[in-house]
Formats: structure tokens, sequence, C-alpha cells
């Protein structure tokens, strides 16, 4: 399968995951994010492509990046390259992957037998420790600390930032007839002292509900076998697109 794009294959690669690769570029505080057309569940465990998934969210990414960074949450997107390629700051990953959810769904109804739908009293942020071969499990503040994961500014600034970033993308979405249920987000470090929201917003990492009809307009169409993923992004993304638009 071609990957359009950027893909020169003189670069460096620094690290190879299920959705992106990350090139380095001439200047070490800079990468390329480059989204591939791979669609994984269950820890990698199912796995297919999905033509045009990259750019579906490369595009909606970038989109609701600038939004994060708009209402004053630093994140590491410099700027687009391409259909598929992000220039974005060479940050060091927290290992913690940082979920909000306002309504109960996927492993929080699974692990506290919670009915899904269940709308959540305030919107809640938790953290699990990002190792996929222990199905990133969920951890406490006091497993991080220990065990050297995040200092405490860190976890306090990461409880924070999800809660406003859930603020912006609630509105957004809800602005689509669309009800944000849960998100995953990555921080990274750039620098002492300084926190950046980095990796991806996509559909892959959210529960996206269409109001009215519940359907699912995320990777849950995957995962469940649902119906057409590609289409189903692609759709997203012209709603996206259409809100973008002066
Ligand atoms: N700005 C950045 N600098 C360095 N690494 C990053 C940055 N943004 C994201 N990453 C990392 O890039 C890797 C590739 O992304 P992805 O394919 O989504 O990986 P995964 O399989 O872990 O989900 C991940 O480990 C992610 O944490
Ligand atoms: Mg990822």
């Amino acid at each position: 399968m071609p990957d359009d794009g950027l893909e020169t294959g003189a670069e460096t690669l620094l690290y190879e995951g299920k959705a992106k690769r990350v090139f380095a570029t001439d200047d070490p505080r800079l990468v390329r994010i480059h989204f591939k057309d791979d669609a994984t569940a269950f820890d990698g465990a199912k796995h297919a492509t999905v033509g045009g998934k990259g750019e579906v969210n490369a595009r909606i990414s970038a989109a609701l990046l600038r939004r994060v960074e708009e209402a004053g949450v630093p994140t590491h997107l410099v700027r687009v390259l391409g259909p598929r390629d992000h220039l974005c700051r060479h940050v060091e990953i927290v290992p913690i992957e940082v979920v909000v959810r306002n309504v109960v769904a996927g492993s929080l109804a699974r692990r506290l037998g919670r009915a899904e739908g269940e709308a959540l009293p305030f919107p809640m942020v938790e953290f699990f420790y990002k190792d996929d071969a222990l199905h990133d499990p969920p951890i406490s503040d006091v497993h991080a600390l220990a065990f050297g994961w995040a200092a405490e500014w860190e976890l306090a600034y990461m409880r924070h930032a999800a809660k406003v970033v859930n603020e912006v993308l609630s509105a957004f979405w809800g602005g689509l007839g669309i009800r944000l249920v849960d998100f995953k987000l990555e921080f990274g470090r750039f620098g002492p002292g300084r926190l950046l929201l980095a990796d991806e917003i996509t559909p892959d990492g959210s529960r996206l509900w269409e109001e009215g009809t519940g359907r699912h307009l995320d990777k849950d169409v995957f995962r469940r076998d649902l119906g057409d993923l590609g289409a189903t992004y692609r759709e997203l993304l012209d709603r996206v697109l259409a809100a973008e638009a002066p």
C-alpha cells in the first residue's frame, strides 16, 4: 500500500507506534510525526489497514490541537507539513495515558460494573500506565510517584490541563451534534518544568456519540465491528471541516 506524503526513507525513524511514525528532523528539538493508515485494537491484537485513516486523523488532530492551544494549553504542534504529517516539538513522553470521561463507557463500565451510557456527575480524569504488555493498567498517583513515572506537579498539571481540554473539546463536538463521551491524552516534557500536550487528539482515542441516534463516530466502529471505519472517519472529518470553514 503506497504511503503518500513525505516518506523519503532517508530520514531517521526515532519511534514507530501502532498509529504513527516519529522521524528526526535537522533540528533536534523538532520531530516529524507521520500518521499511518493502520487501525489496531486490544493492544494490537486486532489490526487492519484503513485507506485514508492517517490523513483524516492528522487533519482532525491538527484542528483540535489548535483549538486547545488557543484556549491556553500549550501543545507540541508547530505546524502541519503535509496531508498526514505534523511538525512537532520533540518531547519526552510521560508514560501515563490521561483519560477524561463525561459518560461511562468502555473499560470503566467493565471494571466497575456500570452501565455504558450513564452520565457522570462531573468530568472524571483517570491515569493509566502506558505499557502495551501490561494492557495499560489503571494507576493512582502513588504508583506514578513511587515508580518515577511523573512528579507531583506533573500529575496536578495533567489533571488540570485535561479538564480544560475537555471543556474545549466538549463544546466543539457538541456544536457538531456529537457528544464527547471520553478521550485519551498524552503529555511530554519539553525542557525543565514544562509539559506540553503531545501525541494526537483523534477519534482513535476518543468516544464520540452522535446526539439523537447514539451512533458511534470513533474507533469503537472498528473494535466492535459496527460498520465501515474509513467511511465513518471521513464523515467526521467533513463535519470538522464544515465547522472550520469561515
Ligand atoms: N511530540 C512527540 N515527541 C516524541 N514522541 C511523541 C510525540 N508525540 C507522540 N509521541 C510518541 O510517538 C509514539 C508513536 O505514536 P503511536 O503510533 O500513537 O504509538 P502507540 O502505539 O504507543 O499508540 C508514541 O509512543 C507517542 O507517545
Ligand atoms: Mg497512540
